[in-house]
């Protein structure tokens, strides 16, 4: 088993949780704990939560503390292997074939100069340098889901002129879904799983305390508890924590500038909830919403 704890110098799940803290992330002890097993098992680590629960988030900051470069391969109906592994680059290869042709001589288009790296060539190359994120793999299609079964599976992939490249060490994985399709049994089973709740009340006001500037507690508390009422509203779009971090900052400027406090929350809604039959919905119970949450 390959153990990274070694590599990072992070002992525990508790350990890993502080470095987070660390790194601007406020992990609870569940995520730190699957976390924590993915890096000391090398498994890849699949992350799962509704929109905006910071799943991409947990990734930068699983980087920071690892010291590493994030290699985001960000997932779309369509993605293929190309775009996940490498292209060649043909302009500059023929422009080379010509160059070498006007002066007799040969050339090896298949160098590294002709090569581009994408995300998933670039993590097997230099697995001790780098987190591989593949988010929102839920946008992708069953096609490229098989190709990324057999990526995770030995860490090796074949490029024809090439030959094979495979990783020297398991490199960190992450994954990520929202959740619009199930993903296949069988990349489940290769990975820590771990669903990203909304954050508690508490943890939200502390992430608020954290990534919004200049707001003041009572303004936190009373975005936390607005915020929390709205995640119960049969919503289009359920209001995340980025969110909860601007509605807390946009209220708190137009406090500055002179509007009185619920007013404030009011007015600057346009953050929070971003879809024109959401606002239809929410216009008649925002008032009483507002009031309970400043409470
Ligand atoms: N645990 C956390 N600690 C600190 N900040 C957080 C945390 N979770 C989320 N955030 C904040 O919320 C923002 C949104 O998180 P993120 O983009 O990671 O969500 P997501 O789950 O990837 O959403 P989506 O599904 O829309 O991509 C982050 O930029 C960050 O500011
Ligand atoms: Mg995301």
């Amino acid at each position: 088993m390959a153990v990274r704890q070694k590599i990072v110098g992070i002992g525990s799940p508790r350990e890993l949780e502080e470095a987070l803290r660390a790194a601007y992330y406020l992990a609870d002890d569940e995520l730190s704990t699957a976390a924590y097993l993915a890096l000391a098992l090398g498994k890849p680590l699949l992350l799962e939560g509704a929109p905006g629960v910071g799943k991409t988030e947990a990734a930068k900051a699983i980087a920071g503390v690892l010291g590493r470069s994030l290699l985001r391969l960000q997932c779309y109906e369509g993605i293929d292997a190309a775009a996940a592994l490498y292209e060649w680059n043909f302009p500059r290869q023929m422009l080379a074939l010509r160059q070498a042709g006007a002066y007799g001589e040969t050339i090896d288009i298949y160098r590294d100069e002709f090569l581009i790296e994408r995300p998933m060539l670039a993590c097997l190359r230099r697995p001790h340098e780098t987190v591989l994120l593949i988010d929102e793999i839920d946008r992708s299609d069953h096609e490229f889901e098989a190709f990324l079964l057999e990526f995770l599976s030995d860490f090796q992939i074949s490029i024809p002129e090439r030959g094979a490249i495979s990783a020297y060490e398991r490199p960190v994985v992450i994954l990520t879904s929202n959740r619009t399709r199930e993903l296949h049994e069988a990349l489940r089973r290769r990975c820590v799983y771990h669903w990203i709740e909304y954050p508690s009340p508490e943890r939200e006001m502390r992430i608020i305390m954290m990534r919004a500037s200049g707001v003041s507690e009572r303004a936190a508390r009373a975005v936390v508890a607005a915020v929390g009422r709205l995640r119960r509203e049969p919503l289009a779009k359920l209001p995340g924590i980025a969110e909860a971090v601007e509605w807390a900052e946009a209220a708190t400027l137009l406090n500055e500038q002179g509007e009185r406090w619920p007013e404030a929350f009011r007015r600057s809604i346009g953050v929070v909830l971003k879809d024109e039959d959401d606002l239809v919905h929410i216009a008649p119970r925002i008032e009483t919403i507002l009031a309970e949450a400043q409470a």
